[in-house]
């Protein structure tokens, strides 16, 4: 914090948008490369400098570290990651742990596993009321069996929507399947609503399992990100 701003939050605002008036935007794709070594250097008005992103996804984390340890003015380096399994590659990225993989015999780059290192925390999960688990259990499987009438059917499931399934739509299987045409690029016809209806009864004996396994999935989270970000600290000491 600046200590020389004002301790009135309007006068402090107003001193804040005076001091970044002048601020520089770049656009710039990220990656480890030289080019892009150099385009930051250029940006470097003043010496010391901290690199900063919030919420710097996939490879854009990993890539910033490897500038970070490329351009000996800036000092400090503050991220906040996310999205860990959009990483085309990238981790392990510490020689300890690929060492550990190695000896293992465990494959780590994995979608999967990297995928659940950037979901929520258990935390949310512990909050959930027993009527949003019920509710969360109906979207899981009500999903599942489009899922596995798309493949079915070859169909390549598009969104109309951003949130493609709103709360409502999971009242029931029936209001589900009404919602589907709204939600996804899709025509069914009554045939088809039949089959999915055949689908859904044959998978009945799976509610009773999905909390369970989303509560593992919700356990494992702070490990598989935890194991993220030790790699990274891990590669900056080496
Ligand atoms: C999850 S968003 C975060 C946006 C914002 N900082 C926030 O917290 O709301 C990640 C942003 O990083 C950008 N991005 C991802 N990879 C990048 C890269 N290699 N170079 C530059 N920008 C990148 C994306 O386009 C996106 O705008």
């Amino acid at each position: 914090m600046n200590p020389n701003l004002s301790e009135n939050p309007r006068e402090s605002l107003n001193e804040f948008k005076l001091n970044t008036r002048n601020m520089k935007h770049i656009h710039l794709m990220v990656d480890s490369s030289e080019t892009v070594s150099k385009e930051l250097e250029e940006c470097i008005a003043e010496i010391p400098v901290s690199l900063v992103g919030l919420h710097a996804c996939g490879d854009l984390t990993p890539d910033l570290i490897k500038q970070f340890l490329k351009i000996k003015h800036i000092r400090n380096l503050v991220l906040v990651s996310c999205c860990y399994h959009k990483m085309k590659s990238n981790f392990p990225l510490s020689q300890k742990l690929k060492a550990a993989a190695d000896e293992t015999g465990f494959t780590l780059f994995s979608g999967h596993l990297l995928r659940l290192a950037a979901q929520e925390p258990v935390s949310r999960w512990l909050r959930m009321s027993p009527g949003e688990h019920e509710m969360h259990a109906r979207n899981v499987v009500f999903r599942s069996i489009l899922e596995i009438f798309s493949k079915q059917r070859g169909l390549e499931l598009k969104k109309k929507r951003r949130k493609a399934t709103k709360d409502d739509d999971v009242n029931s299987f029936y209001s589900y399947l009404s919602s589907l045409e709204a939600a996804y690029e899709l025509s069914l016809e009554v045939e088809d609503k039949e089959i999915l209806m055949e689908i859904y009864n044959s998978k009945l004996h799976l509610f009773n399992l999905v909390e369970n396994l989303t509560g593992l999935q919700f356990i494992l989270q702070n490990i598989l990100e935890n194991l993220v970000i030790a790699d990274r600290v891990q590669f900056l000491q080496e």
